[in-house]
């Protein structure tokens, strides 16, 4: 018997095209279509010409979207003895929003072309400008560095060449700028910053701009049946807040001792005007928030701990970690005495995917004054209360899929065709195995659906008997399962399989005896979350 047979020959297998060979913004088309080709996600309600930036998630997506929700779950909830979870309305008492600050300062300022009619935030089009200067400053270092060779100095040139040091003078003046009219509530200085510049709108090419003025970014409804002003709802902007008005809830139910963590996984919405980048910034999303209450003096050890903890849950997925980078804030919020970013190099650069930030006391000493309530926990051991301090990790579920299908995405020249494979890790792929019979005959299909009855209470798995094995192959690559199973013709007697691997192509014979402990120890959550520990 040929213990390594290959259904279909598979051998030449040649290392990725994509991503290094793959232009970036291919990447990112090939992803979105790809999403939509196989079911992950698509465009909301549309049959009606969709809805901007409003996406559902496919019979793929949803479950891809679950297993990363699970590891953030788990990771959190699981693994930390000290971490609570919680499930809090989506609305809340509308003055949950002016003590958290969002009715008043929530939001962005815009900024219309006349000529185009498009809108933009006016600090994002200064952001896009200093990123163009950013670039012509690396170019001119690269330039030296090519010229000087060993000998280049790189933090020298860029303090001294007139050519350099004028950019990264214009890019400063930016920030200058834009922070004195955000912060001093004159606009009028962004407008004549964006005219002094000579930014153009990327649609109309003109400089053609409106005033710039502030929208608030959360959506409003009512209570009751009746329009009456007084009962506005908002739906809420982020999930943290349902987190602090629990605070003590959690706390005193759970006998938590501080320090301990709340969290919560949740729909969040913002009426995004600049919606861009596919389900990057969306306007109903998700987000994964864990506020960590300790006591106030201990916020900037705790800060470091979850900065560190959470990079390593992302790199647990086997991202190359040079994808990754921390993101400081050198300007802070007014409640905030650290924050950073975690920022992916999404195909379109480096952008935020997590926010983690030392909230201070701010938002329950803000809760306390509007609701009138007390929000203190009492130290058994030192006979204190006091209004804790909280860490922050914020995570856009949404944001987090686009990473991990822009990480997987690869195509591959195999046998003169592209093969086109998510790479997932196969803790989160949405389908853990195929069961293929080879032919639909000679009793290969009930060999298949038995296995299938056998193993579908353990694990999510996917059976099929259309088609050429090559093309079926070729169809679970592109989803991302990590396993294919094929019963053929010796499997009766025998009593295996062939099993092949979705990133090597590798086939190797299986008894169907050792399948679930296989599948089990190779795509179980818990391989994944022993990695964190
Ligand atoms: N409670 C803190 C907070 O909400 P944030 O930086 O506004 O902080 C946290 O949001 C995370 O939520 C972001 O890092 C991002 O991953 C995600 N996020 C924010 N706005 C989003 C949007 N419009 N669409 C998709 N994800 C978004």
């Amino acid at each position: 018997m040929n213990q390594d047979r290959i259904y279909p020959s598979e051998s030449a297998h040649s290392p990725y095209l994509c991503p290094p060979e793959m232009q970036n913004e291919d990447l990112f088309k090939k992803v979105v279509s790809h999403c939509k080709e196989y079911g992950f996600v698509f465009p909301s309600s549309e049959i009606y010409d969709g809805l901007a930036a409003v996406y559902d998630y496919g019979q793929n997506g949803v479950e891809l979207r679950n297993n990363l929700r699970q590891y953030w779950w788990k990771s959190m909830t699981q693994l930390h003895t000290n971490i609570l979870g919680l499930d809090a309305a989506i609305f809340m008492h509308p003055k949950t929003w002016k003590a958290s600050g969002h009715v008043d300062g929530f939001s962005d300022p815009m900024i219309d072309n006349k000529d185009s009619k498009k809108r933009y935030r006016a600090d994002v089009l200064l952001e896009e400008h200093q990123e163009k200067l950013r670039a012509k400053a690396d170019k001119e270092v690269e330039k030296a560095r090519a010229r000087f060779g060993d000998s280049f100095d790189e933090a020298m040139y860029r303090q001294t060449n007139p050519r350099v040091v004028e950019y990264l003078n214009a890019i400063d003046h930016i920030d200058q700028t834009l922070k004195t009219g955000l912060e001093s509530g004159n606009l009028d200085i962004i407008r004549d910053l964006i005219l002094e510049l000579g930014i153009v709108c990327p649609v109309s090419g003109s400089k053609n701009w409106t005033d710039v003025r502030q929208f608030n970014l959360m959506y409003s409804t009512q209570m009751s049946a009746v329009e009456s002003g007084e009962d506005s709802l908002y739906l809420r902007p982020e999930t943290a807040q349902g987190i602090f008005v629990n605070f003590l809830n959690v706390q005193k139910t759970g006998r938590a001792k501080i320090p301990f963590g709340i969290a919560q996984t949740g729909k969040a919405f913002r009426n995004e005007i600049v919606a861009r980048q596919f389900i990057m910034r969306m306007k109903e999303f998700e987000q994964m928030e864990m506020q960590f209450f300790c006591k106030p003096g201990t916020e900037l050890e705790w800060y470091a701990y979850w900065k560190q903890a959470r990079l390593k849950w992302h790199l647990a997925l086997g991202t190359n970690p040079a994808a990754y980078r921390y993101h400081d804030h050198v300007k802070l919020a007014h409640y905030a005495n650290a924050a950073v970013d975690i920022e992916f190099e999404f195909p379109f650069g480096f952008k935020e995917v997590e926010g983690i930030h030392s909230r201070t006391d701010f938002d329950l000493n803000r809760h306390e004054e509007f609701s009138g309530k007390k929000l203190r926990y009492f130290d058994s051991e030192t006979n204190e209360s006091y209004v804790p301090y909280v860490v922050e990790t914020s995570i856009g579920l949404d944001r987090m899929f686009l990473l991990t299908l822009c990480n997987a995405y690869t195509e591959e020249q195999v046998d003169n065709e592209v093969r086109t494979v998510l790479k997932l890790h196969p803790a989160l792929a949405p389908v853990k195995a195929a069961i293929l019979p080879l032919a639909k005959k000679d009793g290969l299909p009930e060999i298949a659906e038995k296995i299938y009855n056998d193993l579908r209470f353990d694990f999510n798995l996917y059976i099929e008997d259309k088609d050429s094995i090559g093309k079926r192959y070729r169809r679970m690559d592109a989803i991302g399962t990590p396993f294919c199973i094929t019963v053929d013709y010796d499997s009766a007697a025998n009593e295996d399989v062939t099993l092949r691997y979705r990133d090597t192509m590798e086939q190797k014979r299986v008894k169907i005896a050792e399948l679930r402990d296989m599948l089990q120890s190779e795509t179980s959550m818990a391989s994944l979350l022993r990695g964190l520990v």
